[in-house]
């Protein structure tokens, strides 16, 4: 059995492949191209068409709409129609960007997500919902009830009397009311004002980008995806450009006023930018450009 990705999925991925049992050489990761490292479709097709003469199942695609790493970022139409030309289920990763969805503009970025067959966003990462809160959305309900129903005579209630019994949904059993998380954002904040504060999010991490890309002795490594951004140090001749970086996240963080981490983009160490908490202001964006400035030229 088969499964399909870009090398930019979160490794959660990775962890439902080992639990699954399918086993981590059936995860196939297929290229990616572009500013927001999409999969390539064309080589998508050819990896399941290739797979299926070669008689491999292929089962699922799993899509990634904002990448842990620097935002990577399929286009969801395009793997979507992949998805149904062979009949393969398919998964949409937002956990982070998802969020960003209750802005009509941001919608873009995952236009086609109607035809996946399950979206997954988590609220406690960027709407501001207490931690933990992730929600996922499946078209057929009955697959899950399929794989993971069980009935013994006292939990016999499925269907009847229009109970939905969630138990039936997930592995675990039990599981706590998180919903009313959800319920008490809105009630509190309001749709318009969680709008507001993504938006913010978004303009003040632009806003850092064109400033740290003004500066000579910068360069933004990946262009901001909603608000997240990577950008490098650039380092006299002579001087390893990875260690460089790495010293600078570790004195960031060690000075304390902001906290960042690093990833690494076509092999070399990026740092990464965000701005995702619910009390950020553009102020506090003004302090990270004047800290990552000040410390990286501080460095020896
Ligand atoms: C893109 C992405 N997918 C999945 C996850 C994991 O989500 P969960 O904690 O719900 O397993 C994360 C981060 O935790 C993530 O950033």
């Amino acid at each position: 059995m088969r499964v399909y990705s870009s090398d930019q999925v979160h490794t959660s991925i990775d962890r439902a492949i080992w639990v699954s049992g399918i086993g981590e050489a059936n995860l196939v990761r297929i290229p990616v191209a572009g500013r927001f490292r999409a999969m390539q479709t064309a080589a998508l097709e050819a990896a399941i068409v290739t797979d299926r003469e070669n008689g491999m199942l292929p089962a699922g695609i799993i899509a990634s709409v904002g990448g842990t790493s620097t935002g990577g970022t399929d286009d969801v139409a395009a793997v979507g129609a992949v998805a149904k030309r062979h009949g393969l289920y398919l998964h949409v990763d937002a956990a982070w960007a998802g969020s960003a969805m209750i802005c009509p503009e941001f919608r873009h970025f995952w236009a086609g997500a109607e035809h996946a067959d399950s979206i997954v966003f988590n609220p406690h990462k960027w709407l501001g919902a207490q931690f933990d809160c992730s929600m996922q959305f499946v078209r057929q309900p009955e697959d899950l009830v399929r794989t993971l129903a069980i009935k013994p005579e006292f939990l016999r209630t499925h269907g009847r009397d229009g109970v939905i019994n969630y138990s039936e949904w997930s592995v675990p059993l039990g599981r706590r009311f998180r919903a009313l998380k959800l319920w008490f954002l809105l009630r509190a904040h309001g749709l318009e004002n969680l709008r507001t504060m993504i938006r913010n999010h978004v303009a003040w991490s632009e806003s850092l980008a064109a400033r740290l890309a003004r500066e000579p002795d910068f360069e933004i490594v990946t262009e901001p995806m909603l608000s997240l951004l990577s950008f490098r140090h650039l380092t006299a001749a002579g001087i390893d450009s990875d260690k460089h970086n790495l010293r600078l996240v570790s004195a960031i963080n060690d000075d304390g006023r902001i906290y960042l981490t690093q990833t690494r983009v076509d092999g070399q160490v990026a740092i990464r930018f965000q701005v995702g908490q619910f009390e950020t202001t553009a102020a506090d964006v003004d302090t990270a450009f004047e800290v990552i400035t000040e410390i990286a030229r501080g460095l020896s």
